[in-house]
């Protein structure tokens, strides 16, 4: 079955509006766990926005499934990573303005660095993903550089969905699973998954993990947070395509 991260970084989002110590993040782990979930996903912005550096030291001891370290390429997050040791570090791009990682890495433009970065992690024993669009020359760039995970941006999808016109982006996702699993990466994939859109990615055949936050988070404020992760598993598992808001 495909797995699901949850992304738990607006726990923080909210508790950081107060800046004390309320929702706990990984007191949020714990619960999206005991309701199923296969991996936590946490993102260490260099604005250190939501996340902090003790939240992903406290998560990587109290995480028993595993713990996906979004993160950037910046020198003093790659320090912590480094340290803490993840099981996972999914490297994505950073832009300071934005309110949420708007596109996937350029692999291909910035092909060095982030080599340079996957080798590091992968050489302390932490796997690697890369967060990049659903394009040929980003998996062909991944491929070469030895990373064996990549993350497919399905925010695009959410967005054309919305509008009821993502036949296009679906496809897109659908054809560049396939395209990496041939060269042996895995693939998983997140952004603006929500209960309405995930179905059908889920659906993939051969996709590993789904990283979901925003939609979680939010549904958790009416429902619980066990609540709308299990409401989650269901779509993924098929059984909940009528689960909607
Ligand atoms: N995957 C990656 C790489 C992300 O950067 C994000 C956003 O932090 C997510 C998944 C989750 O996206 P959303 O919050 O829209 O579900």
């Amino acid at each position: 079955m495909v797995k699901l991260g949850v992304n738990i970084d607006h726990v923080a989002t909210i508790r950081q509006a107060r800046g004390e110590s309320d929702p706990d993040p990984v007191m949020a782990a714990r619960l999206c766990e005991e309701a199923g979930c296969q991996s936590i996903v946490a993102h260490l912005r260099e604005d250190r926005r939501h996340i902090q550096d003790r939240d992903v030291v406290l998560l990587r001891k109290a995480v028993k499934t595993r713990l996906n370290l979004e993160m950037s390429v910046d020198p003093g997050v790659v320090k912590v990573a480094l340290a803490v040791r993840p099981h996972q570090a999914t490297l994505v791009p950073e832009r300071r303005q934005e309110l949420t990682t708007e596109g996937g890495l350029d692999a291909v433009r910035h092909f060095k660095r982030i080599k340079a970065v996957s080798r590091a992690l992968l050489n302390e024993g932490i796997e690697v993903s890369l967060f990049i669009a659903p394009d040929k020359k980003q998996i062909d760039a991944a491929h070469d550089m030895g990373v064996r995970a990549i993350e497919l941006h399905t925010g695009a999808y959410a967005h054309a969905f919305a509008d009821r016109l993502a036949v296009e982006e679906f496809s897109e996702i659908k054809d560049m699973t396939l395209y990496a699993l041939n060269k042996g990466i895995t693939v998983n994939a997140g952004h603006g998954l929500n209960y309405d859109n995930t179905y059908p990615i889920a659906r993939i055949k051969g996709m590993h993990e789904l990283n979901i936050g925003h939609a979680i988070v939010s549904r958790a404020v009416f429902t619980g947070l066990e609540k709308a992760v299990e409401e989650m598993l269901l779509i993924i598992k098929g059984a909940g395509q009528k689960v909607r808001k």
